[in-house]
């Protein structure tokens, strides 16, 4: 963990995110809460339309728009995620909230894998879903719902510890 750290230090993108100027750590830090922002935003509404809510707006319909959104969300908090860890990436060895954090991210994305991949979500707007479809659409909003709300808790917190 700690040469793994070091390296991430000492690599090109640390010494540019430490030595490029005082507004850089700055932007890259605004800009990861933007990207952390539309990943979340997003979701938020997807999550509660698979708990239940709102079940008179098609899935479908909900999922053209969120799921490009979040998905450049994700894109935008992951490149700004690794500036910002390059900065100081020793100072975070022993910080247990990376290690809530990360796996945290992990859940969410095996998660979105599995909704991506269950009958249910493909059969989006082609027909309609029974009462077990329906079930385990919720169960997988609820999973996304902690595990995302489990990063960003984590990622405030890490700068606390
Ligand atoms: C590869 C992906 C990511 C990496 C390497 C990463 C890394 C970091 C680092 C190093 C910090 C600064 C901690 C500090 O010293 O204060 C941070 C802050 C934060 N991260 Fe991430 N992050 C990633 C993705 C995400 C994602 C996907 C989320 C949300 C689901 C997230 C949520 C947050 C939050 C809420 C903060 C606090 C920002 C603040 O208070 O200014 N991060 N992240």
């Amino acid at each position: 963990m700690h040469d793994f750290m070091s390296w991430m230090q000492g690599s090109a993108l640390g010494h540019f995110m430490r030595e490029s100027g005082p507004w850089t750590y700055a932007i890259v830090n605004l800009s990861h809460i933007l990207g952390v922002a539309s990943l979340f935003g997003p979701l938020l509404v997807l999550d509660l339309r698979l708990l239940g809510l709102w079940r008179r707006i098609p899935l479908a319909a909900l999922a053209g728009p969120i799921v490009p959104v979040a998905a450049l969300g994700f894109a935008v908090a992951s490149t700004t995620g690794v500036g910002l860890l390059a900065t100081n990436a020793t100072d975070y060895v022993g910080n247990p909230f990376i290690f809530i954090k990360f796996p945290a991210i992990a859940l969410g994305l095996i998660n979105v894998l599995a909704l991506n991949r269950s009958p249910a979500w493909q059969a989006r707007g082609v027909r309609e879903l029974s009462r077990t479809e329906n079930r385990q659409l919720a169960m997988m909003g609820g999973i996304s719902l902690a595990c995302w709300l489990t990063a960003i808790t984590a990622g405030r917190m890490i700068g606390y510890w």
